[in-house]
């Protein structure tokens, strides 16, 4: 007879950038993805689990730029540390995909190449509001002032409205079709309430989205047209195409595509769940069948993010307890919906209750008792009273519920009832007393019948939290003597009666030792990671920085050779300037407080080290120093006469 085969599973994690090392937030995601993964194929799925690196773009480019590195050194260093990091939180991903991968610029090219042709992608100009002292687009929701300007937020100047070649996605064509499809797979975002928000952000109308940069390098060239390269996201969501064989092995693409679930962090819904069935559709590829967008892990009250530097190591909490308990808590904590507050009290508690008293405690009396009164193989046991029933009943209904959790995505509901279970097995053991029945050899079979109900519970429950905590429930199965892996059985498969009498039960080591608080905090006191001292910072001001991150600025005293105006730039004037062992050029935006006579023969302070720009096409290596009150930039004279290129410091 043919075998079915089985139906397919794939899901993702977001790729990760590679701008610095990962996190516990990174951690929470791949973790939640392993542990679907994992039950899935206990369920009779074939699984594809895909994470990876996203590596292109202007922050991997700027952040390899400070660290005096090419981007892809920086890149290799950060998928070496990301692989290291998911081993030791024992993750089965099928593939990581790394999108510097040549046959994922390879796909994302002949995508974009598909559109250009159908039209969805053109090229036009990106009008924007450009801020030159902060080289950047403004934001869209900057308000237009009164006299039809905008002024840019960061450095309070005016912005002009400046034009860059750029390719654009027709979005805006869109926004029925995706409504459409929203409508008709009300379960497409996850959970129902960001489905709602997408929706209503959607019905705010959509607009074309600039998908190309002239003025990033690190990225995949525009076909035809290398001057442009593609936007990081655009590049980036792609990956889950070609991470499953688009377009290299199209038979495993074919059986994988759709996605079932993408899981993600709620940061980045809006690209997933909009951007990303648009780009889609307009391929005329099928769209994933669920975008789940999971909460954050906060530290005291603020989204851990690599930006703010308030993460947690992961290894802080891997050195000393393995992957398991770390697993657990960030499962166990909270709806994968919401966001949680990490702290150390609230993970050593979970581990001391749940996991060494609970669990631990549960497996390591059991078994230790059927080695010492029995060595190990149980001997004829008495018929199931109604007490006993009750244990195997139990476990019959907590079967049947944890698979409906898991497959619901409730993984916190799934293991909580698990641990009501737990409690239940280790009250009926209170109640028995095995200690006391030992003591009378008439009890013998009856004896056998409580232990061996206490072994096929706890041989239940392994398999139920194998998903979350895949290395001790392979531990204990193996205490039981089972002979074959775990992931050979199967979910419909597995019965209470599955442990059988005859088999050896070994003799059990501690699986979750107890940890004082006191001791924990004190080791983890000494950071893996530096922490920022805590500094109090005035009103008004910028980030605390170390003197090592201003010493990394080369202050220098420059003396003004020649100033001129810069051709229709109200505001900018071009300097030439003496830095002693060398003459440059700079652009400065004084020109509505100085004229340029005013400046010549001055002495002025300047950044010598800034990475030079071209403002308004004009070349500027440095920029000088200058108090900006009301708009209007005043510079601080030497009246000493220093020689040009004395240290500032
Ligand atoms: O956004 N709590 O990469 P990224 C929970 N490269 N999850 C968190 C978290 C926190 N505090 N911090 C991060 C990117 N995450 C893009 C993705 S996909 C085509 C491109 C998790 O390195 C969460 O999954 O900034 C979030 O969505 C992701 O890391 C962002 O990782
Ligand atoms: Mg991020």
């Amino acid at each position: 007879m043919e075998k079915k085969p089985k139906p397919a599973f794939y899901i993702t994690t977001p790729i990760y950038y590679v701008n610095d090392v990962l996190h516990i937030g990174h951690a929470y995601t791949t973790i939640i993805a392993d542990a679907l993964a994992r039950f899935k194929k206990q369920a009779g799925y074939d699984v594809f689990f895909l994470t990876g690196t996203d590596e292109h773009g202007q922050k991997i480019e700027k952040a390899a730029a400070e660290k005096g590195l090419k981007p892809r050194e920086l890149a290799d260093m950060v998928v070496g540390r990301a692989k290291d990091l998911w081993k030791a939180l024992n993750i089965s991903y099928d593939f990581f995909i790394r999108t510097t991968e040549p046959f994922h610029e390879k796909g994302v090219q002949k995508v974009f190449q598909t559109l250009l042709d159908k039209g969805d992608i053109y090229k036009g100009t990106y009008q924007g509001w450009y801020c030159v002292s902060n080289e950047h687009f403004l934001a869209d929701d900057v308000p237009l002032e009164n006299d039809g300007t905008k002024i840019c937020p960061e450095c309070n100047v005016k912005a002009t409205v400046v034009g860059e070649s750029s390719y654009f996605f027709r979005l805006s064509a869109y926004a029925r079709p995706l409504l459409d499809f929203y409508e008709k797979n009300p379960n497409f975002v996850r959970p129902q309430g960001r489905m709602n928000e997408v929706a209503s952000f959607v019905r705010g109308g959509l607009k074309d989205l600039s998908i190309t940069r002239t003025t990033v390098k690190w990225g995949v060239p525009v076909p035809g047209d290398p001057a442009h390269t593609i936007y990081v996201w655009f590049d980036a969501l792609h990956n889950y195409l070609t991470g499953i064989g688009y377009d290299w092995d199209l038979g495993k693409f074919e059986k994988f595509w759709p996605a079932t679930i993408h899981l993600i962090g709620k940061d980045i819904l809006r690209f997933h769940a909009v951007f990303w069935p648009a780009f889609l559709m307009a391929a005329g590829f099928k769209l994933p069948v669920c975008v789940y967008g999971h909460g954050w892990w906060l530290k005291d009250d603020a989204k851990m993010s690599k930006s703010k530097g308030n993460v947690l190591d992961p290894y802080a909490i891997l050195k000393p307890f393995g992957p398991d308990p770390l697993r657990y808590f960030l499962l166990r904590e909270i709806p994968i919906g919401n966001d949680g507050n990490f702290s150390h009290e609230g993970f050593i508690h979970r581990v001391n209750s749940d996991l060494a008293n609970d669990l631990g405690n549960l497996v390591h009396r059991t078994l230790t008792m059927v080695r010492s009164y029995f060595k190990g193989t149980f001997p004829e046991l008495a018929a199931e009273g109604a007490d006993d029933r009750k244990v195997r009943e139990g476990f019959e209904r907590l079967q049947a519920t944890v698979f409906d959790h898991y497959s619901a995505t409730a993984v916190n509901r799934a293991l909580e009832e698990i641990w009501v279970y737990v409690n239940t097995v280790n009250k009926y053991l209170a109640d028995n007393e095995p200690w006391k029945l030992a003591k009378d050899p008439a009890q013998k079979p009856r004896l056998a019948r409580v232990l061996y109900q206490a072994a096929a519970a706890i041989r239940g429950i392994t398999y139920l939290v194998y998903p979350v905590m895949p290395g001790s429930a392979e531990k204990i199965w193996d205490f039981l003597g089972e002979t074959e892996p775990i992931q050979k059985t199967t979910y419909s498969g597995l019965t209470f009666d599955g442990l059988k009498p005859g088999q050896t039960i070994k003799e059990p080591v501690a699986l979750f030792p107890r940890v004082d608080l006191k001791e924990f905090l004190a080791e983890e006191a000494k950071p893996t990671v530096p922490v920022k001292p805590e500094v109090k910072k005035m009103e008004g001001t910028m980030d605390i920085i170390s003197y090592e991150e201003f010493k990394r600025m080369d202050l220098r005293v420059a003396h003004v050779l020649k100033a001129e105006k810069v051709e229709g730039a109200q505001k900018l004037l071009k300097l030439q300037i003496d830095l002693g062992t060398e003459q440059r050029q700079i652009v400065a935006g004084v020109a509505e407080t100085y004229k340029p006579e005013d400046l010549v023969g001055k002495k002025i302070i300047v950044i010598a080290n800034l990475k030079p720009a071209v403002i308004r096409g004009v070349e500027s290596a440095g920029m000088l120093l200058a108090a900006v009150v009301a708009d209007k930039a005043y510079i601080p004279f030497f009246t000493d006469d220093l020689p040009a290129g004395a240290k500032v410091k």
